[in-house]
């Protein structure tokens, strides 16, 4: 059984007040566009098609992966139009198409892998993820009827006084048969918001007879959609904590986990030892039983074991290897190699220097394309 997977992006994002496209803002360093594109990789997707709109081409470029393919939405007429912007795109693809939208990012792979397998398991023809928010908000939602079958989404502006007491709100992420994408032609215009809905095609479906159906499953905090600058710094938060809490569990030590910013895709060996106040960030990866003390940023960077990276240093694109010494107050610019065991003291600069084996720069220098030898102090 085949699965494509198709990524909403093309909406104006006005609540975030801000020039940068939605989908672009970062949440732990990471775009939240790419976080959703590297969980829709996990399910080993035919396509993947990103349909964007009036930031197109800054998208289109922000965004790194195979199979992907872009799909334009020349306006935000709403999520069902979206989708239906992505048609063409999926060609005669036959099989489940996978819709995700691209301000959701801390979805957990596992989630999806599982929803997809209960859709298959009951032969829907739709089905949406859904989940218990503690404060619903502006979310969708669920309606279910006497015999608790999902019938229809109400979205908070339309949803009485009742409907909005209902905690049970939709992730935006359906499963959608290719034999049921016809729906999308039926979706009339929300009079109010003057936008096509998605969410119209639960009823759309339950009302044709196909098989419907809303699951429940997955924590609240992977599908938090993120509208709001607020929204995005809790997002940012779970994720900061997630990833804390992973590295707690293999073994690193963390002086003070709340005051540390850590990139989800860092990796961290055990025993090493993180002080307050560190930022690690992009593909950075440090080895076992090294140490980092406050207030030190390191970037793209490769830390051996037993290093110690001392106060209030910067560290980027630059390899430290196994017992080295950095700092405090150093800074080392892209390029830099510091040997096995070598040094590098209080209010050094380096940039593209390469250090030998145990060399020392112990004190107030700068060394910039510099190759220095072994043993050399
Ligand atoms: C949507 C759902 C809501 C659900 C929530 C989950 C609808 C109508 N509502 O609301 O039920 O609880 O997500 O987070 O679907 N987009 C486009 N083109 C458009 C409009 C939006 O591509 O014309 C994209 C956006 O870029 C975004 C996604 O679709 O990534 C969702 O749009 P958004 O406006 O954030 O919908 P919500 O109000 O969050
Ligand atoms: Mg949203």
């Amino acid at each position: 059984m085949k699965v494509s997977c198709v990524i909403l992006a093309a909406g104006s994002g006005t609540r975030m007040k801000s020039s940068v496209p939605k989908v672009l803002h970062r949440v732990c360093g990471i775009p939240m566009i790419q976080s959703v594109v590297m969980t829709a990789s996990g399910l080993r997707p035919e396509h993947i098609i990103i349909v964007a709109g009036r930031h197109f081409d800054r998208i289109k470029e922000a965004v790194s992966g195979s199979n992907i393919s872009f799909a334009l939405q020349s306006e935000p007429k709403g999520t069902g139009h979206a989708l239906s912007c992505a048609r063409k795109a999926l060609g005669d693809f036959q099989g489940t198409v996978i819709v995700l939208n691209g301000d959701t990012p801390l979805i957990n792979p596992r989630t999806i892998s599982k929803f997809l397998s209960l859709h298959r398991k009951r032969k829907n023809a739709v089905s949406v993820i859904s989940f218990i928010a503690a404060d619903p908000a502006e979310y969708g939602r669920i309606i279910r009827n006497s015999s608790g079958t999902a019938v229809s989404i109400t979205e908070n502006k339309d949803a009485d006084h009742e409907q909005k007491k209902i905690c049970e709100v939709n992730s935006g992420i359906y499963a959608i048969e290719h034999t049921a994408l016809h729906l999308l032609d039926e979706i009339r215009m929300n009079a109010g918001k003057k936008e096509y809905y998605l969410t119209d095609i639960i009823s759309l479906s339950a009302r044709r007879g196909y098989r419907t159906e809303a699951f429940c499953i997955g924590q609240e905090d992977e599908f938090m959609g993120v509208n709001t600058q607020q929204e995005l710094f809790r997002a940012s938060e779970v994720m900061r904590k997630n990833t804390v809490d992973a590295l707690a569990d293999k073994g690193v030590i963390f002086m003070d986990p709340g005051s540390v910013f850590i990139h989800p895709c860092c990796r961290i060996g055990q025993d090493t030892t993180i002080y307050p106040n560190v930022h690690i960030e992009g593909r950075t990866t440090i080895g076992k039983g090294s140490v980092v003390y406050p207030n030190v940023r390191i970037i793209d960077s490769r830390i051996g074991n037993g290093v110690a990276i001392k106060d209030s240093s910067v560290i980027e694109c630059s390899q430290v290897r196994d017992k080295a010494s950095v700092g405090p107050f150093a800074h080392l610019r892209p390029g830099s190699d510091i040997g096995p065991g070598a040094k590098v003291g209080n209010f050094v600069e380096m940039k593209k220097a390469v250090i030998g084996r145990g060399s020392k720069a112990s004190h107030l220098s700068y060394i910039g394309d510099a190759k220095v030898g072994k043993g050399v102090n």
